[in-house]
């Protein structure tokens, strides 16, 4: 559920008519509502009611300051693939003691800051960067807490690019190896085991791949008891899909009422704390981009609507052939209807938010893509040299700027031409 809806023939966002804020704030610009965020994590939360737990939130899919902070003032802990996502937690009042860090390459001096401000746990991707965590906690004296990502090789029927959890993806540690790897962990004086972690990819829209890994992960956990190597908690990772168009994911609420009962059946589970990593399933639905018509420009074959945002804006439907709904704003003014592929103003053939639309629209007139709260602001780009738009969180009847439009100067700001000598004049 989320709080996008139409009243009186206008789409708002909670309380706020989405017109208000395209005049407030231009376009394109992404608007998300608190009040739908807040309602995702707490799926998660009272799903899992007094089973210990942490929601690790997934900081790729929507890294905006409100966004961390909100979720932090909520309570959930943060997923982080980067020193750039460590320092947004931090500088957003997130408690790095809840922080979780993933990732197949994590650079030393980002091992380091992570150290020094006290990470809940590094998820290990593989030996050599087990051995890379190890030499730089024995340099800075500290003991540095570990999950091993196992690859529980299953197969998680999504998309190619955002599959995870197969044996040809380059993420985690063949579950045939891992327990290996957890031997040679648990022998290392500046490591200290506490957790076991997978993440199978994104966007699943069925329980079984989740339940087959946890099952793979369960029969390790206890082989790694034999060798005396014990588990604080296990780490799902994301993944939970969301409905982009006729999708009928489960809900956290069912994901981990499954979870929970295939997990009652081993013994002393009850103590194991439980970690998810969703970030999907928090932020996509509780966002829109908000985009103007500039033109309507009919043709021999297909008819287009040429709108203000682009691939540079909202990369998804380019990159993955990702569908997310269009939908007009304002749907009181007499349109006649149409078929339309909506496409920006980028010089690529590539670059469409959506294809064959029914939309009954007019140049000028405002459309909402939907969905477009996770991997969206995160994945804009200058590309064309097309400064990324604001983000507004609207928060019941009240709409705030999160973060303004960027600037022209802020284009090349950073950038520098070469010295007057170095370059010859005809
Ligand atoms: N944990 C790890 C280790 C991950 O790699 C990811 C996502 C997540 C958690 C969060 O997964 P989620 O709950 O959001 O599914 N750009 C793509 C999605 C890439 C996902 C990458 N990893 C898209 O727009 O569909």
């Amino acid at each position: 559920m989320d709080h996008f809806d139409y009243r009186d023939g206008v789409l708002h966002a909670e309380d706020v008519p989405l017109p208000r804020l395209a005049e407030e704030f231009g376009t394109p610009c992404y608007v998300y509502s608190k009040a739908t965020l807040a309602r995702h994590f707490r799926a998660y939360t009272e799903a899992l009611g007094s089973h210990p737990h942490l929601i690790c939130y997934a900081v790729k899919a929507n890294s905006n300051l409100a966004v961390l902070n909100l979720l932090a003032r909520l309570g959930a802990g943060f997923d982080i693939v980067s020193v750039g996502e460590l320092e947004r937690v931090l500088v957003a009042g997130g408690d790095p003691a809840k922080v979780v860090f993933s990732g197949v390459a994590k650079e030393e001096n980002e091992l380091e800051r992570a150290l020094s401000v006290g990470i809940k746990c590094f998820n290990v991707e593989s030996r050599a960067e087990l051995e890379r965590l190890e030499a730089v906690a024995r340099g800075m004296d500290k003991v540095a807490p570990v999950s091993l990502r196992v690859n529980p090789d299953v197969d998680a029927g999504t998309h190619p690019y955002i599959s995870t959890g197969l044996k040809d993806n380059k993420f985690g540690i063949p579950v045939d190896e891992a327990r290996e790897v957890y031997r040679q962990a648990a022998a290392m004086e500046h490591v200290r085991v506490v957790g076991l972690d997978c993440h199978i990819g994104s966007q699943l829209t069925d329980t079984a791949p989740f339940l087959d890994a946890l099952d793979r992960l369960l029969v390790l956990l206890e082989r790694l008891a034999e060798d005396g190597i014990a588990i604080e908690h296990l780490d799902l990772g994301g993944g939970l899909g969301v409905t982009y168009r006729d999708e009928r994911p489960p809900e956290p609420f069912d994901y981990a009422t499954a979870l929970l009962e295939r997990l009652s059946r081993w013994p002393g589970s009850e103590r194991l704390t439980l970690l998810f990593e969703p970030g999907r399933s928090i932020a996509a639905n509780a966002g829109v981009l908000l985009t103007r018509v500039e033109f309507l420009k009919p043709g021999e074959t297909r008819n287009f609507a040429i709108v203000d945002a682009a691939m540079n804006d909202l990369i998804r439907p380019s990159l993955y052939q990702a569908w997310q709904a269009i939908l007009p704003v304002d749907t009181t003014p007499a349109r006649e209807a149409g078929t339309y592929d909506v496409v920006g103003p980028v010089c690529e053939t590539g670059d469409f938010l959506g294809k064959d639309r029914e939309l009954a629209i007019a140049a000028g007139d405002l459309l909402a893509v939907r969905s477009a709260g996770a991997y969206g602001f995160v994945m804009a780009s200058n590309y064309n040299s097309r400064p990324r738009p604001p983000e507004v969180m609207v928060d019941g009847d009240r709409s705030h700027l999160v973060r303004r439009r960027e600037r022209l100067e802020e284009l090349w700001a950073g950038e520098a031409t070469l010295p007057d000598e170095s370059v010859e004049t005809p």
